[in-house]
């Protein structure tokens, strides 16, 4: 099915109009397929929360779920999604949001900036199938957003968070569950459920004794002097470079340990935010996966003949880099989530590892060149295998014989060229994730994630400069064993230029995407957008998840605000 993008003339007209007087609130979205949920099957949707987030900093929104019954049995669903809704006007940062629902993160985003004027509306809708344990109780939902009003930030984050249960009936089956979900978090009640890390972060779990599978998701993103953790510099070329920049290298690898021994890692998606560089390229398409931050899959089932021992086991999360000392700067946010399986018996469950093979750190290597002319070039080369095997018998009698393996790369190259004043990187992290259960792929992620982003500075102030991007996310996903299997293809290449100034900002961008996505029960979706300006040039969605009426009423704004605030890589400063 495809939707043309129609802008009547009257609209056009119109809009010239409005500039001297009303223009139209401004649409951003992230490009993302539509949930693969039953649409025609009947639909419970409750309010969780609404909260307007002005000075928000320590005060995340607290509130009681509990569960429909309008919508059959509690816990009987065929699927579940939040829709979160958000308005915003003025200028402000982008923010992370935390969302945590019985100490479990269940959804990590972060917000568009917005405009000045009518300002901006976000609508994401995220699919929490896999968390339907959770939902299946009352239980205390947190929202954090930590926002900020002071002196030339007046932007509030109005916010509305509604979810949605699918009956399920037999042309929809409930969803599959695991039996519990167990986080690996701070566990607090008042805030979100993320830690930071450095340092490592340890918690004791403690698994029932007839635990047959235990699969962990992980959350992950780079913060403050680690946002742009793909910009820093290994520290052997940082006295080659200006007082300022940003050491411990371009590498990081998330790392779940339990009792000290690494059971699975993640080389991760590069998320980049809309105030990230340029904010100007990003609106009103979002960077991919600002809305909706990719995590990580790692069958932790190996270690099930040593966790069902009715002992605490120390489970672990880190992020480490390619340095000697294998230490990252502040910081960034993890969390994670077992989800757990028993055996109908309550019979213990034995086993053995018959295989451990996975070295504590990555192998890394720098290499890198300095010019006379001050020109520095550095390479950092990573990889990383993992393999562990059990055999775990049920105590019902059942063998699973399980191999998890992981097969990692990465490379990233910076030219830091003309004094520094232009900074160009190019990286590319791929790899393979599998996991059998006698013979059977229950875990598979075959991903690849290249990222250039080419910075160019006017001037060494940092109030003017230019980036071009070209970001893809390609991933062969089947998370848990509960969950279908999906293909996603996503290319981004965005432009975006911006000029500080005392008489107001300027600037501009352009934002291309090219997305597609297929999944193991037949549903398909494809999307291609443009943007220039804040104008939608180009839009066009097919397959059967694409949505039937048009999903927004695109404004046409032949002028882009640039009141956004912009953050650069490198520790060098934007002035405002
Ligand atoms: C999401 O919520 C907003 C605000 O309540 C509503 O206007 C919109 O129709 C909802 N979208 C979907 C797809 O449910
Ligand atoms: C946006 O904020 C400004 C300043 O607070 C206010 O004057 C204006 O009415 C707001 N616009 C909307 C659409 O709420
Ligand atoms: C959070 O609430 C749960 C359930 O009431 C309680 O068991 C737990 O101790 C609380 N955590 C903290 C850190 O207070
Ligand atoms: C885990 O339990 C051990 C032994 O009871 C204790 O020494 C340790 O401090 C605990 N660790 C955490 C992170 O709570
Ligand atoms: C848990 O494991 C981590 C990572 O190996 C380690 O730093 C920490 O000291 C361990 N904690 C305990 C209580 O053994
Ligand atoms: C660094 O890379 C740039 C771009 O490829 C190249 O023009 C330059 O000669 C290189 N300089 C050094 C010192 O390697
Ligand atoms: C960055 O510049 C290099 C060298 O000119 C070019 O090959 C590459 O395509 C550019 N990348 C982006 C994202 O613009
Ligand atoms: C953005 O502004 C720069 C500087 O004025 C200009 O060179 C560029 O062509 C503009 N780009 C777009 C898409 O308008
Ligand atoms: C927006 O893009 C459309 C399609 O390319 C074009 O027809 C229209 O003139 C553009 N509007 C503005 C205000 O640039």
């Amino acid at each position: 099915m495809q939707l043309p993008k129609i802008i009547p003339l009257v609209l056009f007209a119109a809009t010239h109009f409005w500039l001297g007087c009303k223009a139209a609130v401004l649409v951003d979205f992230q490009v993302a397929n539509p949930p693969p949920v039953p649409r025609n099957a009947k639909q419970c949707t409750i309010q969780i929360l609404q909260r307007d987030f002005a000075f928000s900093f320590g005060s995340a929104e607290v509130v009681e779920f509990q569960p429909p019954t309008d919508c059959g049995p509690v816990g009987s669903w065929a699927g579940i999604t939040l829709n979160f809704t958000v308005t915003s006007n003025g200028t402000q940062f982008d923010r992370l949001g935390i969302f945590t629902f019985q100490n479990v993160e269940i959804w990590r985003t972060s917000t568009p900036e917005p405009t000045q004027g009518d300002g901006i509306i976000w609508t994401y809708i995220k699919d929490v199938t896999r968390y339907t344990p959770l939902f299946a109780k009352p239980g205390t939902f947190i929202l954090q957003l930590d926002n900020l009003i002071q002196p030339g930030l007046d932007g509030i984050y109005s916010t509305v968070l509604h979810a949605t249960f699918f009956a399920s009936s037999p042309a929809h089956p409930p969803a599959k569950k695991a039996d519990l979900l167990v986080p690996l978090s701070n566990l607090l009640n008042n805030t979100g459920n993320d830690v930071s890390v450095p340092p490592t972060f340890s918690i004791n779990v403690t698994l029932p004794q007839n635990t047959v599978k235990v699969f962990a998701e992980l959350y992950a993103s780079g913060n403050g002097n680690e946002e742009f953790w793909y910009f820093n510099t290994a520290n052997q070329f940082l006295p080659d470079l200006p007082n300022g920049f940003l050491g411990q290298g371009p590498f990081r690898e998330v790392r779940l340990l339990v009792d000290g021994r690494v059971a699975g890692t993640a080389y991760p998606y590069a998320t980049i935010f809309t105030g990230g560089i340029v904010p100007t390229a990003w609106r009103p398409i979002t960077s991919y996966g600002a809305l909706d931050l990719p995590t990580y899959f790692v069958d932790v089932t190996p270690f099930v003949p040593i966790l069902t021992d009715g002992k605490a086991h120390n489970f672990s999360l880190d992020v480490t880099s390619a340095e000697a000392d294998h230490t990252i700067l502040q910081n960034w946010f993890l969390s994670g989530v077992l989800q757990v399986f028993t055996d109908p018996s309550s019979k213990p469950t034995t086993g053995k590892i018959t295989t451990y093979s996975a070295d504590p750190f990555s192998q890394t290597n720098t290499v890198g060149s300095v010019g006379a002319n001050g020109d520095v070039n550095i390479t950092v080369s990573a990889s990383r295998k993992i393999h562990i095997e059990s055999t775990i018998i049920s105590g019902s009698g059942q063998l699973n014989h399980v191999v998890f393996t992981q097969d990692l790369q990465y490379k990233n190259v910076q030219n830091f060229l003309q004094n520094t004043l232009i900074q160009n990187v190019l990286q590319t992290s791929s790899g393979t994730v599998l996991s059998t259960h006698n013979g059977v792929p229950v875990v598979v992620d075959t991903f690849s994630y290249p990222l250039g982003i080419n910075l160019t500075n006017f001037d060494a102030s940092g109030d003017s400069f230019k980036a071009t991007f070209d970001h893809s996310y390609n991933r062969d996903l089947l998370p848990l064993p509960t969950t279908l299997r999906s293909q996603i293809a996503e290319r981004q290449t965005a432009t975006g230029f911006f000029l500080i100034s005392a008489n107001g900002n300027t600037g501009n961008g352009t934002n291309s995407n090219v997305f597609s996505y297929a999944d193991s029960a037949g549903n398909t979706y494809q999307r291609t957008v443009d943007a220039v300006l804040n104008n939608i040039t180009f839009d066009k969605q097919t397959g059967s998840l694409a949505p039937l009426p048009a999903p927004h009423q695109f404004p046409v704004l032949p002028f882009q605000d640039a009141s956004g605030k912009a953050r650069l890589p490198n520790g060098r400063r934007v002035p405002n």
